[in-house]
């Protein structure tokens, strides 16, 4: 397209201060040519850059202009698994209007496997199942775009989706377009039945015929993580799967956010590292547990896409999902994923996981993964805050100031398997300076 500036040229600047020193050096000006109008952030003088790796940060791009933010929303396959139909998509899009979510940001309604016949028409077209969709997708995607929601479907880079449904390989350029047609507006695109050709090869066709078919689609890898994509997939996809399947499970949730953590520095406005989708609300884990993988999921950036059922939530549910705060810490426009700073005690299980926000101020997590409650400190050299630097301290989810001038550490006693999620405010000496 003309009026897309394919060559703009963005000069990013990098401020970097040394600590030791307390001195400022221009570690470079850096010209890099760029798809699109971001910048790589500069954290400036408040933070440690070597703690926030941010050097891959937008290396890649799809560039289809989407998932600035990470993707909110819900998906079908947690709760529903295979028991799905129109009644049951159309009553969740309801939900989401009725108790509030959609307005806090969740507007993606994803179908995930299930939603098609077991085989292609004589036209060699993908067909809803008429039993259970029998008005059609494009009917569905009208209702919840009514709604002003968007609609989500699925399919898979291979010859079957996982649940034996027609799959997407070697037919991209068909489906793609039939989506389009549909107004589909996001695509979860599976691993199933792969033929054993690798993911580097079976996923970019489906990126080039969402593309080609003039309709804007948030792309969804789901490759389980094979062959590591944050290296290569942000200029496939808006996200990719970072890991195996979650399930509702302390065991596979913790697995999973540290699996996630090691690609941390590769996230970015454009494209998201993905630890699936959320379990909050299905049962097996406790509250504790239950705010644990939100805040951290919203600290990590990752997609926030609920998995239970939303038209029957408990009032614990519906608080964890709702909290305001840790939500825009999830959509903060400054796009970098934290992570994992430190970890202490027995097999490592008090853990501090941390990342910068805009308006220079820093998430911080207390996570206690013992089964004892215990105290838990975030010094400032470990979450790259400058020695006697004084920020006040709010925690998100008592909704309150909890320290006006912490300066050199600040410590909590944490439930077992709980997490607290604070902001970190610099004060108004470091705040001059920038
Ligand atoms: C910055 O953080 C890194 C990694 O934690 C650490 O090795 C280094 O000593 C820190 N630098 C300063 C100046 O604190
Ligand atoms: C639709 O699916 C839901 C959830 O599995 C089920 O409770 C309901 O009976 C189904 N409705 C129809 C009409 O099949
Ligand atoms: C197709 O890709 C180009 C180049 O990245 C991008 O500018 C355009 O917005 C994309 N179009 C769609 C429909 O995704
Ligand atoms: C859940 O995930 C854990 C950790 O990955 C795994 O050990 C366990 O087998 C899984 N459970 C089920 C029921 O799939
Ligand atoms: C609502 O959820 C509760 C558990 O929280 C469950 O016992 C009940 O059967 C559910 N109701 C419906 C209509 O699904």
């Amino acid at each position: 397209m003309a009026e897309q500036k394919l060559s703009t040229i963005l000069s990013l600047h990098f401020l970097i201060l040394s600590l030791y020193a307390s001195s400022f050096a221009i570690a470079g000006r850096v010209v890099v040519p760029l798809l699109q109008s971001y910048e790589i952030p500069t954290f400036k003088s408040i933070f440690n850059v070597t703690v926030y790796d941010t050097s891959k940060y937008g290396i890649l791009q799809l560039n289809n202009g989407l998932a600035q933010t990470p993707p909110m929303g819900w998906n079908s396959w947690n709760f529903f698994a295979c028991n799905i139909n129109e009644t049951v998509i159309k009553e969740t899009a309801d939900a989401l209007i009725s108790t509030g979510l959609a307005d806090l940001g969740y507007v993606y309604i994803n179908i995930d496997d299930c939603w098609s016949s077991a085989k292609r028409n004589s036209e060699g077209q993908l067909v809803p199942d008429p039993k259970t969709f029998p008005s059609g997708i494009k009917s569905l995607a009208d209702y919840v775009h009514r709604k002003g929601l968007k609609l989500g479907i699925y399919s898979d880079a291979g010859i079957f989706t996982c649940e034996v449904r027609p799959g997407s390989l070697f037919h991209e350029v068909d489906d793609a377009n039939l989506f389009a047609s549909w107004g589909v507006d996001y695509l979860k695109y599976d691993n199933c039945y792969n033929l054993g050709i690798e993911p580097k090869k079976r996923y970019p066709p489906m990126r080039d015929a969402l593309n080609a078919s003039g309709y804007t689609i948030f792309y969804s890898l789901c490759d389980w993580g094979v062959d590591d994509p944050a290296l290569w997939a942000p200029k496939v996809g808006n996200s990719w799967r970072t890991t195996e399947d979650i399930n509702d499970t302390w065991a596979s949730m913790t697995t999973i956010a540290d699996l996630n953590d090691k690609w941390a520095a590769y996230a970015g406005p454009g494209g998201w590292n993905d630890p699936d989708m959320l379990e909050v609300g299905n049962g097996g884990m406790s509250y504790q547990e239950y705010r644990a993988h939100f805040s951290i999921w919203a600290l990590m950036k990752a997609p926030l896409l609920i998995g239970c059922d939303v038209r029957n939530m408990t009032a614990e549910t519906f608080e964890i999902l709702s909290n305001k705060e840790v939500i825009a810490v999830n959509q903060d426009p400054l796009g970098v994923q934290g992570r994992k700073v430190q970890v202490a005690g027995t097999d490592g299980c008090f853990q501090v996981w941390s990342g910068p926000l805009t308006g220079h101020q820093l998430v911080v997590a207390l996570w206690n993964r013992c089964s004892k409650a215990a105290t838990i400190t975030a010094a400032w050299e470990v979450i790259g805050l400058e020695s006697g630097t004084s920020v006040s301290v709010r925690d998100l989810w008592q909704h309150k100031e909890v320290a006006g001038d912490a300066a050199s550490s600040f410590s909590s006693k944490v439930d077992p398997h709980d997490c607290h999620l604070y902001i970190f405010s610099p004060q108004a000496a470091y705040r001059s300076e920038i």
